[in-house]
């Protein structure tokens, strides 16, 4: 039901279009533009700047005060009191669970954490060197080859058991991507651990000795996942729903999401932040690289600054921030070169008229990189941690998509290109 009408006119139209107007619990009124089809006419809108793709109950955003709330609640408060796989519960079913819930999500996902045993032969047809990335876009593609059972995705139980499975396997897959990249043997899941202690087994634990998980570092680790969970209609999320519009499978979908969230200017950012920093080098070459970011002729950027949502301080940057702050003093790493150069170039980049202006601040992935890297886990790993947490957010919003009547998406565009003309005559 719109609350109010939107009056368009256009030239060479006899009448103003009348549009629907919604209102949302949160944000800015959409303009329902549908009608507009009838009238011959498209909206253009090149990257989605203003446009609202599909309605949502999962997640908001405010940029402009940096908000960020899953189900209502306030990110900081979700990593300060919360963890992730009760935040994983949040975002799939809409309410934090129950204490008795909370139990049966953590039984049924530590139950589905192994991978069927074909899939380790999946990594030998890799170079040693391959990105680890390569490696996910291909094996969480070929999931969808191993579970027939649950493949209906008009079946609400089968779309669940999906989600379980991705949770679960997620972080198995990831550490078998590293393992594999450094010659040691895969690492059995173990079903005692918590999640993030899990997962910092199955990377650094080998079969020789009994790894012991620093809590600390599992804690932070638990952090970074709650922090990359889901982050609205962001391009990997959009890319997911979009593939799911058409019904491919989940576990395809999920991998069309690895596959947009690896570029640089989205996940791929964490990675590129510390490539950035070892190529600064050194805190008197910081200069250059800001002169370069602020030269419009030159197509670098800072990267791990800047957001196209956040005008403002973003939400996760903040607590990342201070978990990056414990991890580094728990290691005793806090004067390491490269990190010296982030604290410089943060400082810099705050007071820098050309960033405050465009209100370019540190993003989340400026902070996890360097917390990732502290931690011990290579830099190629950054942007598939990154993929593990959002697996979450981006099955969430499948489900979601697929829970209500859908059509397939289908964007339509201003054509440029000739005209109509006939194939020349020889
Ligand atoms: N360094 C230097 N200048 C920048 C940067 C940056 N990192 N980001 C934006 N700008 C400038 C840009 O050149 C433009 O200047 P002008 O108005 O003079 O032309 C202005 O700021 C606005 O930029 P934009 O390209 O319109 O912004 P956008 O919303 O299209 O892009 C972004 C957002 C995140 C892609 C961009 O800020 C960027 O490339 N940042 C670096 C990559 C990065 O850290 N990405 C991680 C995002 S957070 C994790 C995630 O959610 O995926």
């Amino acid at each position: 039901m719109a609350d109010k009408k939107a009056r368009l006119t256009v030239d060479g139209l006899d009448e103003a279009i009348e549009l629907p107007v919604y209102s949302g619990t949160e944000g800015p009124d959409v303009i329902d533009v549908r009608p507009l089809t009838g009238k011959g006419l498209f909206t253009y809108d090149p990257g989605f700047v203003s446009t609202a793709a599909c309605e949502s109950k999962i997640t908001y955003i405010d940029g402009d005060l940096g908000i960020l709330l899953h189900g209502g609640y306030p990110i900081e408060q979700l990593a300060d009191k919360s963890d992730y796989l009760e935040v994983c519960y949040l975002l799939l079913n809409g309410e934090l669970p129950t204490e008795a819930q909370k139990k049966e999500f953590i039984h049924i996902i530590k139950n589905h954490t192994m991978v069927h045993e074909q899939m380790s032969h999946f990594f030998n047809g890799f170079r040693r060197d391959a990105h680890p990335m390569a490696i996910m876009v291909a094996c969480v593609g070929a999931l969808s080859a191993f579970y027939h059972d649950s493949l209906d995705i008009n079946d609400a139980h089968h779309r669940e058991v999906c989600a379980f499975r991705l949770i679960a396997k997620m972080p198995t897959l990831a550490a078998m991507s590293y393992k594999y990249s450094i010659g040691q043997p895969f690492m059995y899941p173990r079903n005692d651990l918590g999640y993030a202690e899990n997962f910092l087994h199955m990377m650094f634990g080998t079969p020789c000795e009994e790894y012991k998980p620093n809590p600390v570092l599992a804690k932070a680790m638990d952090r970074i996942f709650v922090l990359h969970a889901d982050h609205e209609q962001n391009a990997s999320t959009s890319t997911v729903r979009l593939a799911g519009s058409s019904g491919a499978n989940p576990f395809a979908c999920i991998s069309s999401g690895i596959a947009a969230l690896w570029g640089p200017a989205h996940g791929g950012a964490n990675e590129a932040v510390l490539t950035m920093l070892e190529e600064i080098g050194d805190e008197a070459m910081i200069p250059e690289f800001v002169a370069r970011a602020k030269d419009p002729e030159d197509p670098f950027r800072l990267m791990g600054f800047g957001h196209r949502v956040y005008r403002n301080f973003d939400p996760r940057a903040k607590v990342m921030k201070a978990t990056c702050d414990q991890v580094l003093k728990e290691l005793g790493v806090e004067n390491e070169p490269l990190l010296k150069i982030a604290k410089r170039l943060e400082q810099i980049a705050l007071e820098d008229p050309y960033f405050v202006e465009r209100k370019l601040y540190p993003n989340v992935d400026f902070y996890s990189g360097i917390i990732l890297k502290a931690i011990g886990i290579p830099t190629s790993m950054f942007t598939v941690i990154f993929a593990l947490s959002r697996t979450i957010g981006w099955i969430s919003h499948w489900s979601e998509f697929h829970s209500s009547p859908n059509r397939i998406g289908r964007p339509r565009q201003l054509y440029t290109g000739p005209k109509k003309r006939n194939y020349p005559l020889l």
